[in-house]
């Protein structure tokens, strides 16, 4: 199968940026880490971070003719703001994980809202660099379903 990683905005600053919160493993060592347990297991996987909104909505649009088989997907801030984001997952139908690395319940009342949850297979937060990996073993599990 093929898998597809994004990361939204301000994720490339990952191991620098507020370390307390988002942890030190950088974006590179959690993208490493996933391709190598993707592959391990038989499987393609594919990764992008962008900080712009319609560079990601354009990578799900292609992901459909790709044939992605299954998106995770850490929206970053555009969790809490982008209705575009949400109408393009729900354009292409591919299923999708949420991921956050913190857990966004117990910081501002604003990021307790996301565009994404209702719509997303499952979600998790709050596990750090983990939770991509925990999400891609979710994936890898109902890919291999019969
Ligand atoms: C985040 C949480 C968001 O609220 C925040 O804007 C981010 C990262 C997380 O991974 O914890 O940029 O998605």
């Amino acid at each position: 199968a093929t898998l597809l990683v994004l990361h939204g905005p301000n994720l490339n600053l990952l191991g620098t940026r507020e370390p307390g919160v988002y942890g030190a493993t950088t974006l590179e060592q959690i993208n490493q880490d996933l391709e190598r347990r993707a592959s391990e297991a038989g499987h393609r996987l594919l990764h992008l971070q962008s900080n712009a909104e319609h560079m990601l909505i354009e990578r799900i649009h292609a992901a459909r003719l790709e044939n992605v088989d299954y998106i995770i997907f850490n929206p970053a801030a555009f969790t809490h703001t982008s209705v575009a984001l949400r109408d393009a997952l729900l354009a292409v139908s591919i299923p999708f994980t949420e991921v956050h690395l913190s857990n966004v319940h117990k910081r501002e009342p604003f990021r307790h809202h996301s565009y994404f949850s209702d719509i997303a297979v499952g979600v998790i937060c709050g596990l750090g660099a983990s939770g991509y990996r925990l999400a891609l073993e979710a994936a890898l599990e109902q890919l291999e379903r019969p």
